[in-house]
């Protein structure tokens, strides 16, 4: 499934720096970090009716990741949060929007991998585009496990959400090159860790199951998902799964900000079984999720 660019982005305002730009003037320098080494972290956020989802969770993650790669002159949340509200007045915007929010290490006095080069602080880029849900959720996906790994804390750590995404990227030209929507990616061991974008869960004789988050992003959908069934008393566990026990799951599905909850129909042209709606668990779990919705989102 290919995104296609909607007609209501062409004339998006773009935040860069600190100033809210035209999307045709919105350009980071040549000297930027993200340039020069993918050096910057980043959050997909959604907008809805009621605010943006989960937001101090994905600001939380952002400084983190920024603290851990030692970024100087970070943001507070708070002005990352008003910088996201003006950007989103200036657009207009409070419905089906998708924010790709950016922080880079910032602009060198050079061109060169050492830190010490960035002398003016981190640049912020607040990107919203209008983009629905970006799979088909009433149908599913198809996925084809990629023999590139997920990265292990041993090399890079996945609990930095960083731009240096090309490992993501190979496996999803794995499934390109198969025809399948997503790439399944697994962890040095031959774990399931995750899928190029989302995370994934199974449910095996009514219990909900997601790789530990030893080599994925511990994503903020997947933190609500574990919430919800340990409110709803649906059993689940973090654990290690083979391809075995991916093949012979009763469903699975994956999660994210990008496309919410998604069923998966089929792994490796392994069908996963079509259980009725009353049989299955992950209605339930979209049920519970769209219930909390309003609980969970955050207006300026
Ligand atoms: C590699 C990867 N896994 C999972 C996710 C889903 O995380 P979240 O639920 O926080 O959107 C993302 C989102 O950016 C991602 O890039």
């Amino acid at each position: 499934m290919l995104q296609t660019s909607d007609p209501r982005n062409k004339n998006i305002k773009v935040y860069v720096g600190n100033k809210v730009l035209s999307r045709a003037e919105a350009k980071v320098s040549v000297f930027d970090s993200v340039v020069q080494g993918g050096d910057a972290v980043w959050e997909g956020l959604r907008l809805y009716p009621q605010g943006i989802f989960c937001l101090d969770r994905h600001l939380q993650r952002l400084v983190e990741s920024a603290h851990a790669l030692s970024f100087e002159a970070v943001p507070s949340k708070d002005e990352v949060k008003k910088a996201l509200f003006d950007t989103l007045k200036a657009n207009d915007m409070t419905d089906e929007v998708h924010i790709r929010l950016t922080l880079t290490r910032g602009e060198k006095i050079t061109s060169g991998m050492d830190p010490r080069l960035n002398q003016s602080g981190c640049c912020l880029i607040i990107l919203p585009e209008y983009k629905p849900p970006v799979y088909d959720n009433a149908h599913g996906i198809s996925v084809i496990t990629s023999t590139i790994r997920r990265n292990s804390p041993l090399f890079l750590d996945s609990k930095i959400h960083h731009n240096n995404l090309l490992n993501n990227i190979q496996a999803k030209i794995t499934a390109n090159v198969a025809g399948a929507d997503a790439a399944l990616m697994l962890d040095k061991d031959g774990f399931a860790a995750e899928l190029n974008g989302t995370n994934i869960f199974i449910v095996k004789d009514g219990i909900v199951k997601t790789p530990h988050a030893h080599a994925c992003l511990p994503g903020i959908t997947r933190g609500i998902v574990l919430e919800i069934c340990k409110t709803n008393n649906i059993p689940v566990q973090e654990c290690n799964l083979s391809l075995t026990e991916l093949y012979n799951a009763d469903e699975f599905f994956c999660t994210g900000t990008m496309g919410e909850l998604t069923p998966i129909h089929t792994l490796d042209g392994r069908k996963v079984p079509r259980l009725t709606p009353n049989e299955k668990v992950l209605p339930r779990l979209i049920s519970y999720f769209e219930g909390l919705r309003a609980q969970y989102c955050e207006l300026s």
